[in-house]
């Protein structure tokens, strides 16, 4: 059975970021800290999670894993009373350890949790706070040591010159025996600079009776890093953004100049892709090798094949297959499927359709809710009429079509293998296989009618 669980403190209401909802649910690298915060607590193996909300707190609640425990803070009166919310959790699990966790602390990684952990494992610790040593510590509770160890954390507001010289800060992150922290939860009171609970002072009363406490140095400052401001809130998603490319580096992914390309850290790239300026790839976006993507494309949950090149394009939550070509300035919408081989050209717009395999839209089409076979080929502006004001309708296309320039399918039509329609048709009738459909006045000829055009004008 697991030994540990973990209370996350994800209450805070977000003043200093002038944000509408919690705090939490800013983004770093488009994904909320929270969710940040909720993977590396899974990614260590943690048995029950608690997060503690404020109350209202729905919109935290959505993000947070299935199976989540959460406790409300109805009040917002520091962190050892948001800790305290918890209580219940906390008594549930009181022969374990656990694990408290800010919710606007990120990059708390699950390597730095467990090494955190084996080291309050060995030396048997009531309390490991995770700290580490930073370039500027204001702001931050500072890790206070005397001939005996840590004896105390002291917030910044409340620290003496001395005490705001150390550089060795509280990252937020601890370790508890749990049924020690219950005991110094009792004892706490709001005797300071901010009248709050301090999660902070269980430090110092558990060691004035007699238990083990310590201070795991991180090694890295990044990882500790919190944010309170906006500005901070920037200089995470500086720090996210670096360490995605370094772990496409490592996975043999070319992004030669970084300029204005933002990677989310549940993207996945194949090696041999290269990624050009301006491009941004989000949620669930996996990225096969040797791929052009860029510049200037924004992929969102898309899945892209091997061999593609994306140029100046926006793809959201779907397909494409190996080999496809797409751009410049086009947009794939939500659920398509485009097959391989399939080019798509200039100011083509797809849309819940399936596009078959070597079918090219090479400019200033508009496919919507279609169905379209293989070896297709589309004209120059042609629409899918799929909307009639109401309701939308699907249209099929089989294989080896050719729909004319300027065509347009008024939806539901089915267009039957290697059927053709003629430039300028609209069509709303189905064509029969291997037919051609004309759907155009003819053309009238009035021999030297301009002339006589042109006399009026003088
Ligand atoms: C806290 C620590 C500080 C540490 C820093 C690291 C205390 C007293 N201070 O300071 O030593 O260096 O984090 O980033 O613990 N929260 C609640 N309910 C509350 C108050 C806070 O849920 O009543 C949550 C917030 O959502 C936030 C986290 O706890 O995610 C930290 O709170 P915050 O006010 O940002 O603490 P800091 O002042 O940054
Ligand atoms: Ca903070």
């Amino acid at each position: 059975m697991n030994q540990t669980c973990a209370v996350i403190l994800a209450a805070g209401e977000g003043k200093r970021m002038k944000a509408r909802g919690s705090k939490v649910l800013c983004q770093v690298l488009f994904q909320p800290m929270i969710r940040w915060v909720c993977g590396n607590c899974a990614g260590a193996d943690i048995g029950e999670t608690c997060v503690v909300v404020g109350k209202d707190a729905q919109d935290v609640c959505r993000q947070l894993p299935p199976e989540t425990a959460t406790a409300v803070q109805e009040q917002r009166l520091g962190t050892g009373h948001a800790v305290r919310s918890a209580e219940a959790f906390l008594q549930k699990n009181r022969e374990k350890d656990v694990l408290i966790l800010l919710g606007d602390a990120p990059f708390l990684f699950s390597d730095v949790i467990r090494r955190a952990y084996d080291f309050h494992k060995a030396g048997d610790n009531a309390m490991t706070v995770v700290s580490a040593v930073v370039e500027d510590p204001t702001g931050y509770g500072r890790i206070i040591r005397d001939g005996a160890g840590v004896c105390a954390i002291v917030e910044d507001r409340d620290a003496d010159d001395a005490q705001k010289a150390v550089r060795e800060i509280n990252s937020g992150a601890c370790w508890y025996k749990a049924s020690a922290l219950l005991e110094a939860l009792e004892a706490l009171t709001p005797a300071n600079a901010q009248g709050e609970y301090y999660l902070t002072d269980t430090l110092g009363i558990l060691r004035d009776r007699g238990y083990r406490v310590d201070a795991f140095d991180a090694g890295d400052p990044r990882v500790v890093l919190g944010a309170n401001s906006r500005r901070d809130l920037a200089a995470l998603n500086a720090i996210a953004r670096e360490m995605v490319f370094d772990r496409l580096y490592e996975e043999g992914v070319d992004i030669p100049v970084t300029d204005g390309v933002i990677i989310g850290p549940q993207v996945r790239v194949g090696a041999g892709t290269q990624i050009l300026p301006g491009t941004i790839l989000k949620g669930e976006t996996v990225i096969g090798g040797d791929c052009v993507i860029g510049p200037g494309s924004v992929l969102e949950d898309a899945r892209v094949g091997n061999g593609c090149v994306v140029r100046n394009t926006y793809i959201t939550r779907s397909v494409l297959e190996d080999d496809v070509q797409i751009g410049p300035f086009s947009q794939v919408r939500p659920d398509c499927r485009i097959c391989r081989g399939v080019r798509i050209g200039d100011f083509v717009e797809v849309k819940n359709s399936t596009i078959g395999e070597d079918t090219h839209a090479a400019h200033l089409t508009y496919i919507g809710d279609t169905d379209c076979g293989a070896r297709v080929n589309f004209g120059c502006g042609v629409a899918v009429a799929n909307y009639n004001g109401k309701q939308k309708f699907r249209s099929t296309i089989g294989d080896d079509c050719f729909i004319g320039c300027n065509t347009n399918l008024v939806s539901p039509v089915k267009i039957g293998n290697g059927a053709y329609t003629a430039a300028g048709s609209t069509v709303t009738v189905d064509v029969p296989e291997d037919a051609v459909c004309i759907a155009r006045s003819r053309e009238v000829i009035k021999e030297g009618l301009a002339l006589r055009y042109r006399k009026v004008k003088k």
